[in-house]
């Protein structure tokens, strides 16, 4: 069996493909999105050179979600909000039109994607705010300083009622998942939610080597799986067992059922990916110390 060894983390091959990568997508959509500019275009759409965050109409994905929040999340209009590994608003835009007195933390380790957010949706929606935290991953953001296991979030225990995670767990390793489900028991409230996605392994239908499916999790990636070696943040999979006891360990509970998604039979789709409720049940790991590079909002 292929395995993703450790690769170097500040890897020179890794920040020359992103910045080609970055200088390529907005040179392609220059035409396009200088032309939606100067047309009177929605100004809460982003530019598409700046957007990576997934296939498929991006207004149409986010507003599918925030259906799926309330739905199967039960998320209200009064809570209060975190998005982890935000992007460029595709969950916080319709969120605009949806949260009232409740309110929007999102935080991403791409300064570009934040500060397009700060500029567009914070200065019309004073109530939903967004954070840059450098966090290094190797596809997203290789120049970062801090790695994801080691960052906390920048804000105080217990703060938030419904906490999110769309397409962010599929791009992370099994150290990261870890911290990060920590994490997400510290920033809860007693009894706060979050609805995250995941490619499950072993669940109902489907092997649990996640091989000859539209995705083709062909790789070891620690106790994980990926589709690319060489990238492995490109798409991950985590098998459903270990998730169960990640998640209790972490001071969280799976709230049934999952939703699984179509990824074993279609590659695009915005009902791709499984979607996990999860809620805060125990009293959760972590304490007030530890550094992060960023300060926490007031
Ligand atoms: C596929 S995009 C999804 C963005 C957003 N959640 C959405 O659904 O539109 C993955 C996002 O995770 C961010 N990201 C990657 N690693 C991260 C980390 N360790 N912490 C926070 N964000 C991270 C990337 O910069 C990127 O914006």
């Amino acid at each position: 069996m292929k395995s993703v060894t450790d690769s170097p983390r500040q890897d020179l091959g890794a920040k020359a493909v992103f910045v080609a990568k970055a200088i390529g997508r907005r040179a392609l959509w220059a035409p396009y999105d200088i032309k939606h500019k100067l047309g009177g275009g929605d100004p809460l759409d982003p530019p598409r050179g700046l957007s990576f965050v997934g296939h498929g109409d991006f207004r149409d994905v986010g507003r599918w979600y925030v259906q799926q929040f309330e739905t199967l999340g039960g998320l209200t209009a009064e809570d209060r909000i975190l998005d982890i590994g935000c992007g460029i608003g595709r969950m916080a835009i319709p969120l605009t039109d949806f949260v009232k007195s409740g309110s929007y933390e999102g935080f991403d380790t791409s300064n570009a994607m934040i500060r397009w957010c700060q500029k567009n949706i914070t200065s019309r929606n004073e109530n939903f705010r967004f954070t840059h935290a450098p966090i290094y991953n190797r596809k997203y953001n290789p120049f970062g300083t801090v790695l994801a296991e080691d960052f906390r979030f920048p804000y105080d225990d217990a703060q938030f009622d419904f906490a999110i995670a769309t397409s962010l767990f599929t791009h992370l390793g099994i150290v990261e998942t870890r911290h990060y489900l920590e994490e997400i028991a510290r920033v809860l409230k007693p009894g706060g939610r979050a609805l995250v996605t995941f490619f499950l392994l072993g669940g109902p239908g489907r092997p649990a080597d996640g091989r000859d499916l539209a995705f083709d999790f062909a790789f070891a990636f620690g106790p994980l799986r990926t589709t690319d070696a060489r990238e492995p943040e490109a798409a991950v999979a985590f098998p459903e067992e270990l998730l169960d006891e990640e998640v209790s360990t972490a001071g969280l509970g799976i709230k049934p059922p999952i939703t699984y998604g179509r990824w074993p039979e279609v590659a695009v789709g915005r009902d791709i990916q499984d979607m996990v409720i999860l809620e805060k049940t125990a009293r959760a790991r972590g304490d007030s110390s530890g550094s992060n590079g960023v300060a926490s909002p007031a």
